[in-house]
C-alpha cells in the first residue's frame, strides 16, 4: 500500500500544535517509554550513545531525551522540511547542542546513516504508516544495537488496517489517516528475521486522566475502569499502546 504523503507535508493538514505542545510538556508515553528503556538497560544517563529517531516530527522527543541523557547525541529524521527547520531553529536558539534534525524519508534513508547509531527510536508513527514491514526493515538496515518503538499493537495473531476519515461540519473530509494495529507476534517475527532476536514488549498504561475533547473527532482521552486502570480512546477507537525493544 502506498503512503499518502500529503497528510504529512501539506500545510493545512499538519497538526502543528501536536508537535509544539510536546516541547512545553512531553507526553506521558515519552516519559514512561524512557523509564522503560532505562529499566531494561538500553538508555543510560551517563553513557555517550548515538541515537537516531525516525519520523521525529519537530524533535520534541529527542529534545526531552537530550536533557535526560545529556552525554548522548540525537539525530531526528523527518520527511517534513518545515518541521525540521523549526526544530533545528529551536535547538539553535536554546543552545541545545546534542540534538539535530535532518530531512529524510524512512522508505529511502541515506546510506550514510548505516552503522552510525547504537539505538534507533520510533515514537508513535508506525501505526500511522500504511504497513509495518518496510519501516521496520529500514530500521534494521541501519545496523543499530537496538530498536525501540512505541505504537498500537495487539498481543495476538490479529493485525488491523484502520483508515480513519474525519469530516468537518459540512461533512467534507478534513483529514484521512491510518490508525493501524499490528500483531505483536508478526512484528517481532519481522524483527527476528533481521537478527533482532531479543524482543521485549510491554503495554503502555497511562497514569493520568485525559479529558474527552469537545469535538467528536480523533484525540486521545481516558476512561477509568473499575480496577483503576485507564483505557485510552480516540474517536471511535481503543488505543492499544505498546512499547517494543529489540536487540541482537
Ligand atoms: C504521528 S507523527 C509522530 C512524530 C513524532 N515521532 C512524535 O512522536 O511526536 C508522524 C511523523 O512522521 C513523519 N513522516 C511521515 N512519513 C514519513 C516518511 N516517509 N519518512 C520520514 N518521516 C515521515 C511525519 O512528517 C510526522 O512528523
Amino acid at each position: 500500500m502506498k503512503q499518502r504523503l500529503d497528510e504529512w507535508i501539506d500545510k493545512g493538514k499538519v497538526d502543528t500544535d501536536y508537535h509544539e505542545r510536546q516541547f512545553r510538556a512531553p507526553y506521558r508515553s515519552t516519559v514512561t517509554f524512557c523509564d522503560w528503556l532505562d529499566e531494561i538497560g538500553l538508555m543510560v544517563s551517563n553513557r555517550e550513545l548515538r541515537i537516531i529517531d525516525l519520523c521525529s516530527g519537530q524533535g520534541a522527543n529527542i529534545y526531552y531525551m537530550s536533557k535526560r541523557y545529556p552525554k548522548s547525541t540525537f539525530l531526528g529524521i523527518d520527511i517534513n522540511a518545515e518541521l525540521v527547520d523549526k526544530g533545528n531553529e529551536f535547538f539553535r536558539d536554546n543552545g541545545i547542542t546534542n540534538c539535530s534534525l535532518a530531512v529524510g524519508d524512512i522508505y529511502n534513508l541515506d546510506a550514510k546513516y548505516i552503522g552510525g547509531f547504537q539505538g534507533v527510536l520510533s515514537f508513535q508513527t508506525l501505526s500511522w504508516l500504511p504497513e509495518y514491514e518496510s519501516p521496520i526493515k529500514a530500521m534494521t538496515k541501519l545496523e543499530p544495537q537496538w530498536i525501540a518503538i512505541t505504537s498500537l499493537f495487539y498481543d495476538g495473531q490479529i493485525s488491523c488496517t484502520i483508515n480513519v476519515k474525519e469530516y468537518d461540519d459540512s461533512l467534507k473530509i478534513q483529514r484521512e489517516s491510518f490508525y493501524n494495529v499490528y500483531s505483536l507476534p508478526l512484528v517481532t517475527k519481522c524483527l527476528k528475521i533481521s537478527g533482532f532476536n531479543n524482543c521485549q514488549v510491554t503495554p503502555f498504561e497511562i497514569d493520568i486522566d485525559l479529558p474527552k475533547p469537545n469535538k467528536k473527532l480523533m484525540g486521545t482521552y481516558t476512561e477509568k475502569l473499575e480496577d483503576g486502570h485507564r483505557m485510552q480512546i480516540s474517536g471511535p477507537l481503543l488505543m492499544p499502546w505498546f512499547f517494543i525493544a529489540a536487540s541482537k
